[in-house]
């Protein structure tokens, strides 16, 4: 199925056993241990950069959307191909410091910034923020004030589209908690135009995440575009125009435009403006990029359902819990066991704790499987629930596999927690 994966498979198989770049990924799982997330450089690489070809002559500036893998390498790997970031907290922020990143091409999204955050990103200097309501203009404004700078600020509008993905992840739409009302938009723009540290620079918009259609992209462009002439009309000029991420990638048999089908769709409207074009991809660049390996505990049978249980869970995954997302699941090394389908379950204690379900495996106990598509929205949402240390990072160049984040010790689960002082004595 991910032979079907329109860009590049970061993951290829050799008569059924599978291996990343020059890698089979049973070796890793030998030398590194089970569950472990492992993503491959040169796919990274080549999902950036297949941006930065789609958008050829254009001025842009695409901001990685760290949220998605906010590993220190991954962002290495993009800042030095030249990336910016997007941004939703100062732990981003520093993360991207410490990767090499160049402040001066971050956005900084999200609804809540606190004042600490905001002073933080204005000595930095950062590109702008993406401002999503009138209160947080007002602490900006304050905030830049106290600190004698002025902020960059681009408005997040809401353009009431319908992006047609699970609700969860659906942000474009009148009824989510995201941005500014794109009907009020003009006014705040004139609130912002008189603000002393303040200066409007751009405008933005995010309207949902794994989209598989152009269509909503070029509603949401044409009616940010009507916005941009109107705010000309009244004297306020722009000079970006940041259409968030959201491209959606294949789990399974989706078929989601390429960057290049994208920007095919997209920059024929921008013809003849002079703005700077911001993205703000994330999954796009890192989902097909990563896999989550994980190795068969146990192999069990109710009479109606077999599982196979694994030592991944929930807390190192939480897609197929959390949003019912279908991730495709296969055996490392190829076996002539016969088939049988299986519920793909963890050892945490709840219902919900799956990465799969009826799944046709050739597997025997022991066997490792290769969870794909997990290098988005993996680990950055993993936890230690049920007292679960955290998974291993790595990443593979080439024929090399390189450690980026350790595999936490059970010493690492409490440290930072006390006892109560001792009553005796
Ligand atoms: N910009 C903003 C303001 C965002 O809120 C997001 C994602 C992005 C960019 C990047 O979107 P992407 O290109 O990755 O679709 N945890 C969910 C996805 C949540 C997306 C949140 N916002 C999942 O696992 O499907």
């Amino acid at each position: 199925m991910h032979d079907a994966v329109s860009s590049f498979t970061a993951v290829s198989s050799d008569q059924g056993n599978l291996q990343m770049e020059r890698v089979p990924l049973n070796d890793i799982a030998n030398q590194f241990g089970t569950p472990c997330y492992v993503y491959s450089k040169a796919a990274i690489s080549h999902n950036f950069l297949a941006y930065q070809s789609a958008l050829a002559d254009k001025a842009h500036l695409i901001c990685y959307a760290v949220k998605a893998n906010s590993n220190i390498a991954v962002l290495q790997t993009l800042a030095e191909l030249g990336a910016g970031f997007d941004i939703v907290s100062i732990g981003e922020l520093e993360r991207v410091l410490r990767a090499g990143g160049d402040p001066s091409k971050v956005v900084f999204s999200g609804v809540a910034k606190s004042a600490s955050e905001m002073q933080r990103a204005l000595e930095l200097g950062i590109h702008c923020f993406n401002v999503e309501s009138e209160a947080e203009l007002e602490l900006l404004n304050n905030t830049a004030a106290n600190c004698a700078r002025v902020a960059a600020v681009s408005l997040r509008v809401n353009p009431d589209v319908d992006a047609q993905t699970h609700p969860y992840i659906s942000t474009g739409l009148k009824e989510n908690k995201f941005g500014i009302d794109i009907d009020r938009a003009p006014q705040v723009y004139q609130r912002a135009a008189q603000m002393s540290h303040i200066k409007v620079v751009g405008v933005d918009c995010h309207i949902g995440s794994q989209l598989v259609d152009t269509a909503p992209f070029v509603a949401a462009l044409e009616r940010l575009l009507a916005l941009v002439d109107r705010l000309g009309e009244l004297g306020i000029t722009l000079d970006h125009i940041d259409i968030g991420g959201g491209l959606g990638v294949c789990y399974n048999n989706e078929q989601p435009p390429t960057p290049e089908n994208y920007m095919a769709a997209v920059l024929p409207l921008l013809q003849g403006r002079s703005e700077m074009l911001v993205l703000e991809p994330g999954r796009s660049i890192v989902a097909n990029a990563g896999v989550m390996l994980t190795q068969v505990q146990y192999l069990k049978s109710n009479g109606e359902k077999n599982f196979a249980i694994v030592d991944a869970a929930m807390n190192d995954m939480i897609r197929p819990a959390l949003y019912q997302a279908w991730m495709d699941i296969q055996p490392v090394v190829r076996s002539d066991v016969p088939a049988a389908v299986y519920d793909v379950v963890g050892p945490v204690c709840e219902t919900g704790d799956f990465l799969a379900k009826e799944r046709s495996l050739s597997i025997s106990t022991g066997a490792t499987l290769c969870l794909f598509s997990a290098g988005a929205y993996g680990f950055v949402m993993s936890s230690n629930y049920n007292s679960r240390p955290r998974a291993a990072e790595l990443m593979v160049d080439d024929d090399q596999v390189h450690v980026i984040r350790q595999r936490e010790t059970i010493e690492d689960l409490f440290s930072g927690e006390q006892l109560l002082p001792s009553k005796a004595g």
